[in-house]
């Protein structure tokens, strides 16, 4: 095990070197007197962890402590800090140090756990991100592999129509339609699963106008609220922090579910923004079928359908994805059944206030 002391005051050095050697015997240690010595000691030769003094002449300590994250992002660091800093080091941890150290009250046993804690959870952190970029690359190869051979099962049994005289609503025809029905949806289950996949990485949030959005998914759902009889509606107008494309997918899924699951003679979903002390609250209300009290969290799991298959066809995906869209975009979404004598479902999506954001707003 390797690790780097940095101290410009050379009794402080001593002290903390003599007990990191009494803390963990074997373990070598390097010293650098600066921030300069210390970053040219990391970029020539890594290190298991650093120990860094907050007070330095030049740089202070966390200044030093991102330049070496911008090298390893990994290393575990350590903030040794005087008297009356606390509120430092919690603004420490928040910038990614692991842990820090009030220099009056150091001793062996505490640095030996200090730094075993911190190589362990760098150890951990790093094995569960390799793990995730397996996971993701088998999954961007699975998604694939299975998109190539479900088109061909729909290319195919509409040629196998073609090329056989098939009567409409024989047997073979049924069976042909049933094909092409299972690899349509196995095509919209990869495709929701790699957009579960890609929204790992958070996007960048600007202000966006839920006017804007609503005006979208209106153009989008043209033909499916002709056919269906639906109505779409707006209250009020609100500007959240958000993402323009992932926020229009969000409210989309969710009114395409309220005009799906709705026996009402006219299926409405009615979309209303409010400004509340969290945020913006927005709340989608449907006069669909319900959903019972004990199913509004099991809906937002992978693949769960309350419905059966013949009643609508759906993915068990979309919800899944909104709440994973709502978490990227720092938000919330939940669900609550529209209390009686009303029918129906709301989804209530809490999202941050643009105005409350003025810098990045204008
Ligand atoms: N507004 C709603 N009213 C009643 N039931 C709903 C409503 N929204 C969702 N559900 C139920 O929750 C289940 C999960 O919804 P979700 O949108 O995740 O998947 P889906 O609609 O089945 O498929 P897709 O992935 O194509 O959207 C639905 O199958 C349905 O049973
Ligand atoms: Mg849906």
């Amino acid at each position: 095990m390797k690790v780097l002391i940095v101290d410009d005051d050379p009794l402080a050095m001593f002290m903390t070197s003599s007990m990191a050697e009494m803390a963990i015997p074997g373990m070598a240690i390097q010293t650098a007197a600066c921030a300069q010595d210390a970053f040219d000691l990391f970029a020539a030769d890594r290190f298991d962890c650093v120990l860094i003094d907050y007070e330095m002449p030049g740089a202070n300590g966390l200044e030093l402590a991102s330049r070496i994250h911008a090298l390893d992002p990994a290393v575990p660091i350590l903030l040794c800090t005087g008297a009356g800093n606390e509120t430092l080091a919690a603004d420490a941890i928040k910038q990614g140090v692991s842990d820090y150290l009030p220099k009056a009250t150091l001793s062996a046993d505490g640095l030996r756990r200090a730094i075993r804690d911190a190589i362990d959870k760098a150890r951990q952190a790093h094995l569960i991100a390799a793990q995730r970029k397996d996971i993701e690359m088998f999954a961007f190869a699975l998604a694939h592999d299975f998109k190539q051979p479900s088109r061909q099962l729909v290319t195919f049994a509409e040629l196998a129509r073609q090329e056989a005289p098939v009567a409409d609503g024989s047997q073979l025809d049924q069976m042909l339609q049933f094909i092409s029905a299972a690899a349509g949806r196995l095509n919209r289950l990869v495709d929701g699963m790699m957009e579960f996949m890609l929204l790992s990485a958070p996007p960048p949030l600007r202000p966006v106008e839920v006017d804007a959005i609503f005006a979208g998914i209106c153009l989008a759902l043209q033909d499916f609220l002709q056919e269906r009889g639906g109505v779409l509606d707006l209250v009020g107008s609100a500007r959240v922090m958000g993402h323009e494309a992932l926020l229009g997918q969000v409210l989309q899924n969710i009114a395409i579910n309220g005009l799906t699951y709705n026996e009402s003679a006219l299926p409405r979903v009615e979309i209303a923004c409010a400004k509340v002390a969290a945020g913006i609250e927005i709340r989608v209300c449907d006069n669909g079928i319900g959903i019972d009290a004990c199913d509004v969290d099991r809906i937002f799991e992978p693949l769960v359908r309350l419905n059966g298959r013949e009643a609508h066809d759906g993915s068990g995906i979309g919800l899944t994805l909104a709440r994973r869209a709502m978490a990227a975009m720092q938000g919330t979404i939940r669900c609550e059944p529209r209390p009686p004598p009303d029918r129906g479902t709301v989804f209530v999506l809490m999202l941050g206030d643009a105005a409350a954001n003025s810098d990045l707003a204008a």
